[in-house]
């Protein structure tokens, strides 16, 4: 499996939350054809956000049938309760939010440890110092540009001071975990995004929602 931990690399991660579940098996293949690096895989509880998607056995399903790079995404209250079982499924980034309830520090800690990409992900409305002290300790940052929980909605330009402060912090400090931006990312948002230093572009309905997903991939990557 590729180590992608290059942070100026551009990485296109499809969202299976907007795949069509009813042929998920060819969604996945289309999605691995078109060009992406990554598969995004947004996990909810009904807790952390107002709305409930999938668990370990449906991440295992798509890690054992296809050899990609999972992205797991965490919007999950209790992240360090489930975390054996997100990495026996076989992500290779896990994901929690920094908002959740649990010791973060100790979770990315548990993460690393068991050879598995470190992310730690931020709501719109968290304040950047909520994040800045486990920075040293990620390999990925996700500054969320839209309230988590659905797909499909409007990108938040508010958002975009969080990546500006997390480039210039890891550039001073010489660190390289990636810069991750999900929700209404688009052609022009993605380029937004990647203007104020995202390499990571989630895109469900931009991507899956596409008729021609490579070209989609392709505008993503700019
Ligand atoms: C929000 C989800 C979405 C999904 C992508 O909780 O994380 O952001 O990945 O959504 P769209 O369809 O906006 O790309
Ligand atoms: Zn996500």
């Amino acid at each position: 499996m590729r180590k992608f931990d290059d942070p100026n690399e551009i990485i296109v991660a499809p969202s299976v939350l907007a795949a069509d579940w009813s042929r998920l098996a060819e969604e996945v293949a289309r999605a691995i054809r078109s060009g992406a690096d990554w598969l995004h895989l947004d996990v909810m509880d009904g807790h952390f956000v107002d709305n409930i998607s999938f668990g370990p056995q449906f991440v295992q399903t798509l890690t054992t049938t296809n050899d990609f790079f999972y992205d797991v995404h965490l919007m999950i209250e209790r992240p360090d309760h489930y975390l054996d079982r997100f990495i026996k499924a076989g992500a290779d980034n896990l994901t929690v939010h920094v908002e959740a309830d649990h010791d973060v520090a100790e979770t990315l800690r548990r993460i690393r440890a068991a050879g598995v990409g470190a992310g730690l992900a931020m709501r719109p409305e968290t304040d950047f110092s909520r994040v800045e002290p486990y920075l040293g300790q990620i390999d990925l940052l996700l500054v969320m540009t839209v309230v988590p929980g659905f797909g499909g909605q409007k990108f938040m330009m508010e958002t975009m001071p969080n990546l500006t402060a997390a480039r210039k912090i890891r550039q001073a400090r010489g660190w390289r975990f990636h810069l991750e931006v999900d929700g209404g990312v688009y052609e022009d948002t993605a380029r937004t995004a990647r203007d104020h230093g995202a390499n990571v572009l989630v895109a469900g309905t931009a991507a899956f929602g596409a008729r021609d997903m490579a070209a989609a991939v392709r505008a993503l990557r700019g």
